[in-house]
């Protein structure tokens, strides 16, 4: 069967630290993936971090499952750190995945299952990872305008009349913060005038929250997400943890739905009949408790 598979294109960047590892230049700089590093070329792993660790090492009492959507309190944190009081959070699902990369993949397969063949409208330039991840997810591409090479800044009335001419098909991919590749970010003003027409047209935004933090600060990097959650009744978020927590190879993200309102209750999403799954296990579970010797 795998002789069906053609080779997938080679990724840029890690051809991009070879060739800096190759060049023997004492005043090279390495601008291939973008990770911290300190004045020694070093990439620490912040005192916080150690901390929590050793916290960790000393007090986990078991390694048992978490359940799918991952840790509640690490998901709790996440949403104080990057929606605060934005939304209220009856509206808002949260599942941990691998890294902001995982976080889009989940995303945009879930885009795919509720509005299949939506278009995803992407920057122009964005990260190159957002257009195979969105064509692998069955979903259509387009660019808005957003890089002005000549001014180094945003070509935003541009980018605002593409965004005002979109639907209720359309998705709206948004760098959260530090617009990676270009740097060059919407002020707060521009963020306004954006989820108003978001929530005018009703587009999807959908933001990448890659670098909470890296630029203005927590709260000033916070704004943009915040203020578009707070104007639509639907978004979507992918955060990574890679860079604000210095923990680049132990892929801490998660995918983040706000919903028009808060959804079935538990109790309606799950009812259990007879032969309902949970039902099951709830009668594995007590027979076992009754019969303690099973294996
Ligand atoms: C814009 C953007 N989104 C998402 C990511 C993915 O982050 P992660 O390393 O957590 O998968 C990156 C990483 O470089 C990025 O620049």
């Amino acid at each position: 069967m795998f002789e069906t598979l053609s080779k997938a294109p080679g990724d840029k960047i890690p051809a991009l630290m070879g060739e800096y590892a190759a060049d023997p230049r004492s005043t090279k700089i390495d601008l291939g993936v973008g990770v911290y590093k300190d004045e020694k070329g070093v990439t620490p792993v912040m005192s916080a971090v150690r901390k929590a660790e050793q916290r960790i090492l000393e007090n986990e009492k078991t390694k048992t499952y978490l359940g799918i959507a991952g840790n509640k309190g690490f998901s709790a944190a996440v949403l104080d750190l990057a929606l605060a009081d934005s939304v209220d959070r009856s509206r808002v699902r949260i599942a941990r995945a691998p890294g902001g990369t995982g976080s889009l993949w989940v995303l945009m397969q879930l885009i795919n299952r509720a509005g299949p063949g939506a278009t995803v409208w992407l920057s122009d330039p964005t990260w190159p990872n957002h257009n195979p991840i969105a064509e692998n997810s069955g979903l259509k591409v387009e660019k808005y305008p957003y890089f002005d090479a000549e001014t180094r800044g945003v070509k935003f009335a541009e980018m605002l009349a593409t965004l005002d001419r979109l639907g209720r098909d359309d998705v709206v991919l948004l760098h959260g913060c530090c617009h990676n590749p270009t740097g060059a970010n919407l002020t707060p003003d521009q963020w306004d005038k954006v989820a108003a027409s978001l929530a005018r047209t009703g587009a999807l935004p959908f933001i990448d929250l890659a670098y909470l933090g890296f630029g203005d600060g927590l709260l000033e990097d916070a704004y943009g997400t915040r203020k578009v959650i707070a104007s639509v009744p639907e978004a979507l978020v992918a955060f990574s943890g890679s860079k604000n927590f210095g923990l680049y190879r132990e892929r801490i993200g998660a995918a983040i739905l706000i919903a028009k309102d808060a959804g079935p209750s538990r109790r309606d999403q799950f009812p259990a009949p007879q032969h309902h799954p949970w039902r099951l296990f709830a009668t594995a579970r007590s027979w076992c408790r009754d019969h303690p010797r099973h294996p």
